[in-house]
């Protein structure tokens, strides 16, 4: 026990982010960031912001925000709540929902955030296994549970699941909610956005990290019905009045404001992640169908440990989970072209 530190504390197995070297000499492909800056749309903003509003709280609501996402998403402004970064909003709905009389449900290889929270907010949970093809069987969250969460598509499979098991999943659990994170949705997958004035048990949570090019912004949203979003509002105003600053919503305001180039970058990422997966697959990897803006892939003969360090020395970072059934995997993030040429040529040589 250390001094000063609650209980609590002690037991915490606190979450470890893919690396982010403070210098410049790599190319990133480890923690499914865009490769693609965001919109030019969000530079004006940021040059025209009208630095002395600072001085102000911003709106603790979000108002103009909440209200652009409801149009864009064609839900009603009280079906919209907005955090830090969607791992707050995750964070707010773990506490929100799923302290309950049963454990939780999520698959044994998801986001290695979720267990994380369970441990941080005491609530018990149970990982049904992928299957062998690693994909998820909706029959196994059919028994009793306090509640579901699970990523579409999945990370770090990358792996989707169609709208028909998603509404599977939640008529078969009208008494939980049911958490879907699409982080990373906007690269091919179908969202369960629309399935939300059919399911009251539904939330769904996206970010501005991935397919918007902003994680250096910090913002996430879910979205669902008002009841719900009532429950994260608790919440949120229990724990912090002000979680988006007004920078924060005039950069996103903006973003949203350029569709063409939005759908321009998830566009051109699809492409290369084909172009990618079909490279990989020549140099003797199995590569997992992905609707992600990464690939989960296993070399035939050389170790993903090998590999990653072998990578690492030539200047590229991926990611390796020392984690059981992935171990023998990578996972790696969609570049831009360049740096998926880099990649291939790196991977040429280490594998002559
Ligand atoms: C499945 C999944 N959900 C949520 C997040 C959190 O994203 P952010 O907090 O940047 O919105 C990530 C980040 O990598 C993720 O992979």
């Amino acid at each position: 026990m250390h001094r000063y530190w609650s209980k609590q504390i002690e037991t915490l197995d606190p979450y470890i982010p893919g690396e982010q070297p403070q210098d410049q000499q790599y190319i990133k492909l480890n923690t499914n960031e865009s490769p693609y800056p965001p919109s030019p749309t969000v530079a004006e903003a940021l040059k025209t912001f009208p630095s002395e509003s600072l001085r102000r709280y911003p709106d603790p609501e979000s108002g103009q925000l909440v209200t652009a996402l409801a149009e864009y998403h064609d839900v009603d402004p009280k079906q919209v709540f907005v955090g830090n970064g969607s791992d707050e909003v995750l964070a707010h709905a773990f506490q929100a929902f799923f302290r309950q009389d049963y454990p939780i449900l999520f698959p044994d290889i998801s986001y290695s955030f979720y267990p994380v929270y369970c441990r941080l907010y005491q609530i018990e949970y149970r990982q049904p296994a992928l299957d062998q093809s690693f994909r998820i069987n909706i029959q196994d969250y059919a028994s009793a549970n306090g509640g579901i969460i699970i990523p579409n598509p999945n990370a770090p499979t990358g792996i989707a699941l169609e709208t028909g098991a998603l509404r599977e999943l939640l008529a078969d659990n009208p008494e939980s909610v049911v958490i879907i994170d699409e982080a990373y949705v906007d690269y091919g997958a179908e969202s369960a956005v629309q399935l939300i004035p059919e399911f009251p048990n539904l939330l769904v949570v996206q970010t501005f990290s991935k397919s918007r090019g902003l994680a250096g912004l910090r913002l996430g949203f879910a979205l669902g019905q008002e009841n719900l979003i009532e429950a994260l509002q608790r919440v949120k105003n229990s724990f912090n009045s002000y979680p988006i600053d007004s920078l924060t919503s005039s950069v996103a305001l903006a973003s949203i404001a350029d569709e063409d180039y939005f759908q321009q970058c998830c566009k051109q990422v699809i492409a290369s992640r084909d172009r990618l997966s079909a490279a990989l697959h020549q140099l003797g990897f199995e590569v997992f169908p992905s609707s992600s803006n990464f690939v989960f892939v296993r070399h035939a003969e050389v170790t993903a440990e090998t590999l990653y360090h072998e990578l690492k020395s030539t200047g590229i970072l991926v990611r390796h989970f020392k984690k059981t059934r992935i171990d023998s995997y990578l996972r790696i993030s969609i570049g831009s072209d360049p740096e998926c040429d880099a990649l291939i040529t790196a991977l040429h040589k280490i594998l002559a």
